[in-house]
């Protein structure tokens, strides 16, 4: 498998800025690079900013322009019956996650947003994938919790996220017949040109680029993550490995089969994008 496009569409990731109209216009300042085979998103990227308030309520929303070219950008909520065939086509639907032993797992979290109307705008399943809850709701969450604390206490300047997805390398895993692709594993970059300087010993490696991968099948092999033998028992076998942007920079070469560059210049220099 080769995937070609891929350097290009990341080394540009964060040149898309966070507001400009991209692979349909998805909601405000959000970017997904979907793919419609998969009816799932290969990443997301996205400028982080301090949340405020609660989480919102978790009603989600689809893309209408995907499954109609000339509908307007605007998301809207999934009816709870029947659903437009030509929306079952295009993306991911709540039935296909009901029974899937599967959680919606967002790549681009509402945790990660300060307006409200950002946060809810990150209910889509053109932002989720199949992952399993003990991902989900264990390591992968306290990554993001990290990600934020680590952002708001250090970053100066704007903070690039861009999360994805690497897929099986030889035997896709699908929910539901083909229709939606599960990933084996998820992946975070940050990339934080400006920060403070005076970082506690426990984060010097941490600026101004950090990455991780995480596991989404208890199955995968230890080579890219080990597991913690000793972790509790509804989060076993989905750990999240933190390391350098270099080294998920080779996992992703490796998997992809070509060479892949998540920030601009490996974030020693941001291209300023308009927000
Ligand atoms: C999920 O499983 C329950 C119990 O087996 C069943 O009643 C329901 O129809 C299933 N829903 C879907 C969408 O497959
Ligand atoms: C995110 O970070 C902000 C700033 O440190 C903090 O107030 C907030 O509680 C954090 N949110 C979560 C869910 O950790
Ligand atoms: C940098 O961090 C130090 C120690 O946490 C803090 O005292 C200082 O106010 C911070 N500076 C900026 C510009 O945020
Ligand atoms: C992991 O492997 C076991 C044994 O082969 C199998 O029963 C189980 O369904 C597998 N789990 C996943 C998530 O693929």
């Amino acid at each position: 498998m080769a995937y070609p496009w891929l350097l290009f569409v990341l080394f540009f990731a964060t040149k898309l800025g966070t507001c400009g109209g991209d692979v349909g216009d998805f909601g405000p300042c959000l970017q997904f690079f979907y793919s419609r085979s998969r009816r799932a998103p290969w990443f997301s990227a996205y400028v982080y900013s301090i949340p405020s308030g609660k989480r919102p309520g978790a009603s989600w929303k689809y893309e209408p322009q995907l499954a109609y070219p000339e509908a307007n950008g605007n998301m809207e909520l999934l009816p709870q019956g029947l659903v437009d065939l030509n929306v079952v086509e295009s993306q991911a639907v709540d039935q296909d996650y009901t029974n899937s032993t599967f959680s919606r797992g967002h790549l681009n979290p509402s945790l990660h947003h300060q307006v409200h109307e950002d946060r809810s705008s990150t209910f889509t399943l053109t932002n989720a994938v199949p992952q399993k809850a003990g991902s989900n709701d264990g390591p992968w969450e306290t990554l993001e919790q990290t990600v934020n604390k680590t952002l708001a206490a250090y970053c100066i300047g704007k903070a690039y996220i861009v999360t994805g997805i690497i897929p099986y390398q030889n035997q896709e895993h699908w929910i539901k017949n083909k229709r939606v692709a599960v990933p084996e594993y998820l992946w975070s970059a940050y990339c934080c040109p400006q920060f403070n300087n005076s970082l506690p010993q426990y984060l010097r490696s941490a600026f101004p680029t950090y990455a991780a991968i995480g596991r989404n099948d208890i199955n995968s092999t230890e080579e890219i993550v080990p597991i913690n033998k000793a972790a509790k028992k509804q989060f076993f076998g989905y750990d999240v490995r933190q390391m350098s942007l270099e080294t998920l920079e080779m996992y992703l070469k490796q998997r992809f089969n070509s060479v892949v560059n998540v920030f601009y210049d490996s974030c020693s220099e941001q291209p300023d994008v308009a927000t």
